[in-house]
């Protein structure tokens, strides 16, 4: 292994193993562009506060510059048996300069570096996240105003329940979704922070500018504490929080979805480009990126507990058990990108199908809590009224009949008041529409969701 940074307390060469397994250039590579970001905003403040001589710190970054240009073109590839990126790149300055690389290393510790490169590179793939959640939501609202006549049959404990507008369904992930704005937000916010200049836990004796090299890194404000600032993982939690958040909503409409695009139920469509085939049955079409999503929220929630688990039993301070966040991080920036992307893709390619639908409407018991609600209006007690409703359904069944079918003679044994006016309410697209109450799936209440949730998108820029 090369020269290490630590080399001068040591006696003879480190195990072998202990090289291979400890190593992290293998992905920590990937945060090459912001390492030599930290690392020339540190220089041209030692420089600025005269803690290093500014032919020195111009040479420096000189150096550092070249080296990005250098790993951009390909010229150089980041390789070698180095610990990890930080002596990777000292390595590389240091030929370049010799000895006054190891300069860059004052008042500045791999702990609080590491987790500035993390910090920089979360904050830029949460810009782009958000971007891509906003355009899901976007995919959202576009669904239900495709689809804003549509009525579905709204279920509880998978059975059918009562009737809803397509709309009011597609609102509801949409609500969920300004919640998830909301974490992506807060875990945006707790990410820009700077933590350079915390040293390797305590701080430093030497005069240095924090402040300075947060705005220089474009951060909106630096860490407050050294310790905590090189101890805590709290906004990779809050980024594992959210993603698995987003993916779990994501996941349960993506079952929505699987059902009832299935054989049994059917109203919705997947057009062929959203399926895949089977090896073996030839008639099969199956919703295979709907499964995955419904997959990925899983090794998510893995993520989140697993950062959990690292972190609980550990001593404040640095440890090198935190270099284990990294892998599952880079990892999970890509599972969030591509999931978002695939979730609007489906919400853009799907489509309900009007004739099954409209078999379903023909089951009206899903009109029994609004006949329960006409006879209270007519002085039954609530208790009575759905009671009553309760047996028009039983009869249906027993006499294979829906309650549309129902003649005058059997609506006079089972509801003896009914009445022109009630029969009226009794109908499944009336149903949806008439549930008027805030937030409800009313006609009236559905617009007005809808309004407000395309206002706030608009507010949000994406
Ligand atoms: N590769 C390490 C990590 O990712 C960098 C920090 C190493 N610090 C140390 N004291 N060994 O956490």
């Amino acid at each position: 292994m090369s020269k290490k940074l630590w080399g001068g307390r040591f006696e003879g060469k480190p195990n072998e193993i202990l090289e291979a397994f400890s190593q992290s250039l293998s992905f920590d590579q990937q945060l090459w562009k912001e390492d030599l970001q930290v690392l020339k905003a540190h220089v041209s403040m030692l420089s600025k506060t005269g803690i290093i001589q500014k032919p020195i710190g111009e040479k420096l970054i000189g150096a550092l510059a070249q080296i990005e240009k250098e790993i951009e073109s390909g010229k150089l590839s980041i390789s070698g048996d180095h610990e990890d990126i930080h002596s990777f790149i000292e390595a590389e300055v240091q030929k370049r300069v010799g000895e006054s690389a190891s300069l860059m290393r004052i008042a500045r510790s791999r702990n609080d570096t590491v987790i500035t490169d993390v910090r920089l590179h979360l904050k830029k793939a949460l810009q782009e996240l958000e971007k891509l959640h906003h355009a899901y939501l976007e995919a959202w609202v576009n669904l239900a105003e495709r689809e804003k006549e549509k009525i579905v049959p709204g279920y509880t404990h998978f059975r059918r329940a009562q009737p809803m507008l397509f709309p009011f369904y597609c609102l509801a992930h949409i609500s969920e979704g300004m919640r998830e704005r909301e974490a992506l937000d807060m875990t945006f916010k707790w990410t820009d922070v700077s933590t350079l200049g915390a040293g390797a836990l305590a701080g430093t004796t030497w005069q240095i500018e924090p402040e300075t090299v947060a705005r220089e890194l474009g951060f909106s404000s630096t860490f407050f504490n050294a310790l905590d600032a090189t101890s805590d993982r709290d906004f990779i939690l809050a980024f594992y929080f959210v993603s698995t958040l987003i993916l779990t909503h994501i996941s349960r409409w993506c079952e929505d979805f699987i059902l009832w695009s299935s054989e049994g139920v059917g109203y919705l469509h997947l057009p062929d480009a959203l399926c895949t085939g089977s090896s073996l049955m030839p008639q099969k079409k199956n919703p295979d990126p709907l499964e995955l999503l419904r997959g990925k929220s899983a090794r998510m929630l893995g993520n989140l507990s697993s950062l959990f688990v690292l972190m609980k039993g550990l001593p404040s301070g640095y440890n090198r058990d935190l270099q284990e966040d990294k892998e599952a991080l880079f990892g999970a920036i890509d599972t969030m990108k591509i999931s978002l992307a695939m979730a609007a893709e489906i919400l853009k390619g799907v489509s309900l199908k009007g004739d099954a639908l409209a078999k379903i409407s023909k089951d009206d018991f899903l009109l029994a809590t609004d006949l329960a609600d006409e006879l209270v209006k007519q002085g039954r007690s609530f208790a009575e009224a759905h009671e009553m409703s309760g047996k028009v359904v039983r009869y249906c069944e027993e006499n294979g009949k829906s309650i549309g079918e129902l003649s005058v003679p059997d609506w006079k044994k089972l509801v003896p008041e009914i009445n022109e006016e009630m029969l009226s309410h009794l109908v499944f697209e009336k149903s949806a529409k008439r549930r008027e109450s805030p937030g409800g799936t009313g006609e009236k209440a559905v617009a007005k969701q809808l309004a407000q949730a395309k206002s706030w998108l608009k507010s949000k820029t994406a």
